[in-house]
């Protein structure tokens, strides 16, 4: 069974199958959507599609769908490593990491490849302004910023970010699709880099981290200070570990790029532990061992 609904999209092609793109395929199966996922080469597949295999093999064991609904969203799944396949795309949702060059080729790559006359383009950025992806594509009204929160099947937000290019009827059918379809809550942001939450997060996690490079406190009593004393569920600095250390210095970065404010460098700490490939959970040690 395949979706049908206001924003008129039904195949969908997620650029990446990392930990963002690997949930937001996920949803997107899950939501009824024939869902493409690239990756850059057969190894890149293999653990995406385990990724997202585990994560339905969770949501069956914690009671939030059906063996039957897992078996049904990885039916809707298919891999490939030819970003040509996504010509028949009605949404492509491109999550590759956090860096603007390797971005734009993407929105390059899929501006060719993408021939359905009302096809959009949306970026999972986390930080960069999504001007400056889209005027890499011939269709910049049809290039819209549609940030996903990690991990994506739980939490329900998107933020959507409009560039001043972007025309009225993208940003209204990625609404209805985000609201309607994936039953997202839906924050809407200026095109200004780290949109809403990264500009209030980010500040926050490098404050934690200069906090601990100073000698101030212990990883264990920062992280206990905000879990216990402020009920967050996680402590900034295994925040950080969960979003991964390269991610939070890209986004710490293009904030600092954007408004030049002492709050907004990214600690040299963090720079250090991303060079020695500390890059938190993912690679099973940040601040804290995985
Ligand atoms: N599908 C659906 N639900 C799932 C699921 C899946 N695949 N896997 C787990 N869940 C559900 C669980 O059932 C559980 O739901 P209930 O509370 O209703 O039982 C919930 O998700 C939490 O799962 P767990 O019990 O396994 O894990 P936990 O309680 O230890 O919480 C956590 C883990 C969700 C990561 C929590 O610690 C948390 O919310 N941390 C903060 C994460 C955060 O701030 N993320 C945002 C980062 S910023 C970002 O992503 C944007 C960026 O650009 C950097």
């Amino acid at each position: 069974m395949t979706t049908t609904h206001s924003a008129g999209i039904r195949r969908v092609g997620i650029v990446g199958c990392g930990l963002m793109g690997s949930g937001i395929a996920e949803v997107c199966a899950r939501a009824g959507l024939e869902t493409l996922v690239y990756e850059v080469g057969p190894e890149a597949v293999t653990a995406g599609r385990s990724r997202i295999d585990s994560s339905l093999g969770r949501a069956v064991q914690r009671g939030k769908i059906a063996e039957e609904a897992r078996a049904e969203a990885l039916d809707r799944l298919t891999f490939t490593t030819d970003l040509g396949d996504f010509a028949d795309r009605d949404l492509a949702i491109e999550a590759a990491p956090e860096r603007e060059d390797l971005k734009r080729n993407i929105l390059m790559a899929l501006d060719k490849a993408m021939t359905q006359p009302d096809a959009i383009i949306a970026s999972n950025t986390s930080s960069i302004p999504v001007v400056k992806l889209a005027t890499a594509t011939s269709r910049p009204t049809m290039v819209i910023g549609m940030h996903f929160f990690n991990p994506v099947p739980t939490l329900k937000l998107v933020e959507l970010i409009p560039s001043v290019l972007t025309g009225e009827a993208t940003r209204q059918r990625i609404h209805a699709f985000a609201a309607e379809v994936l039953g997202r809550h839906v924050i809407r942001s200026q095109d200004r880099a780290g949109f809403i939450v990264n500009a209030l997060l980010i500040p926050y996690i490098t404050a934690a981290i200069r906090m601990y490079e100073a000698g101030f406190a212990s990883v264990e009593d920062i992280d206990a200070g905000m879990v216990m004393g402020c009920a967050h569920p996680m402590g900034p600095l295994a925040l950080a570990d969960h979003i991964g250390l390269d991610t939070t210095l890209a986004i710490a970065e293009s904030l600092y790029q954007e408004y030049r404010e002492p709050l907004h460098a990214p600690p040299p700490l963090l720079a250090r532990m991303v060079e020695a490939g500390h890059i938190g959970r993912k690679s099973g040690r940040g601040f804290h061992q995985y």
